[in-house]
């Protein structure tokens, strides 16, 4: 009989990725022109430094059909101005692409957002699977006073688009802190795709 062979495992440790093949950081500089409140984002970049808002842990095998992407995000608490800390967000590449993210700890939003405008939320706390769709943009908004960690998995060949957002001068929502709590706000410069 032959010996089996180790598969790889991932470990699931804020402190300790091991077993990643990859890790990005995105600093608050690179979120520029993300937020309404300018202001308050100069503001903020001015007391603060450049400071890391997010990172992305990830094992990525191949970048083959059929194969798959898994990785850990964790979003850093805060706001600019009245609105939450996001990621960039995306649409896949190949837009048909899945993926689904798994709350592990936090408090926070999956924003989506179909291309004719149609706004999708899925509130996020430990244990919750948000399912994206294909076809969806999405962004993860941490709406809490600790880290959102999520893991999540997308098929390999997906890819990312980041500019359609931006062609459209934002997702058609921002989400801003209403009291202790949070609410959708229209954005007043949101262009329809
Ligand atoms: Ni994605």
């Amino acid at each position: 009989m032959s010996e089996p062979l180790p598969g790889h495992a991932l470990v699931i440790s804020p402190a300790e990725m091991a077993g990643r093949t990859g890790r990005y950081e995105k600093a608050l500089s690179e979120l520029e022109g993300l937020f309404a409140d300018g202001e308050a984002y100069a503001a903020r970049l001015a007391r603060e430094g450049d400071r890391v808002i997010y990172h992305v842990d990830e094992f990525r095998p191949s970048d083959a059909a059929g194969d798959l992407i898994t990785g850990i995000s964790t979003l850093s608490p805060g706001r600019v101005g009245a609105e939450f800390h996001m990621t960039r967000g995306h649409i896949h590449a190949r837009q048909d692409r899945a993926e689904i993210y798994h709350c592990l700890s936090g408090h926070g939003l999956m924003l989506m957002e179909t291309l004719d405008g149609q706004t999708v939320v899925t509130e996020l706390r430990p244990g919750v699977v948000a399912y994206v769709p294909p076809v969806h943009i999405h962004r993860s908004v941490n709406v809490g006073d600790t880290d959102l960690v999520t893991l999540f998995c997308y098929p390999a060949d997906a890819g990312q688009d980041y500019g359609i957002i931006a062609r459209s001068g934002g997702m058609r929502h921002r989400v801003v802190a209403d009291g202790d709590g949070w609410r959708l706000e229209e954005n007043s410069g949101y262009v329809p795709r």
